[in-house]
């Protein structure tokens, strides 16, 4: 099933997030965040790191909830995934938070060399071309990096 952005009401605590890279909502009198409305559960908006943890053009690992998950930041935009390569299901890093090719303008899984997209997780090359990373829905503020697990994340 692919993912379908979604904006929601939310409490007040979270009036202060950017906008969201996936739907471009801006907060303002009403109070909204995006999420992926994959699940017909209830989403659990999580803080993951300080900004500076996610530093431009590098990569770092992330466990959340039983999770693993990746965040790098290009062109100062975050974007985290599912440390999951969609080949064979397993983790993406070369060691602890090396996610990125040489050229650290590709993600790419160590087991079989995938090349992913930064910005989509899409697989430009190797062999699972044409799937993608699992993204998660994520949002940066004053206070650091806030990401959106739905619960089919947790339940696969
Ligand atoms: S497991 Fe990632 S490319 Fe094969």
């Amino acid at each position: 099933m692919s993912a379908v952005p979604l904006v929601r009401r939310v409490d007040s605590r979270f009036s202060k997030l950017a906008h969201c890279r996936c739907c471009r909502s801006k907060p303002g009198n009403l109070i909204i965040i995006c999420i992926y409305a994959s699940s017909a559960k209830e989403p659990t908006l999580k803080y993951l790191c300080n900004s500076d943890r996610v530093k431009e053009g590098k990569s770092v690992g992330f466990e959340v909830e039983g999770l693993a998950l990746m965040a790098i930041r290009r062109a100062g935009q975050i974007y985290v995934y599912r440390n999951r390569c969609p080949h064979r299901g397993v983790a993406l890093e070369w060691q602890p938070d090396q996610f990125l090719d040489s050229s650290a303008s590709l993600i790419q899984c160590a087991t079989h060399g995938a090349l992913f997209l930064i910005e989509s997780g899409e697989c430009v090359a190797g062999p699972c071309e044409g799937q993608a990373l699992g993204a998660i829905a994520c949002a940066e503020d004053a206070d650091g990096v806030w990401i959106n697990l739905p619960e089919q994340a947790r339940d696969d």
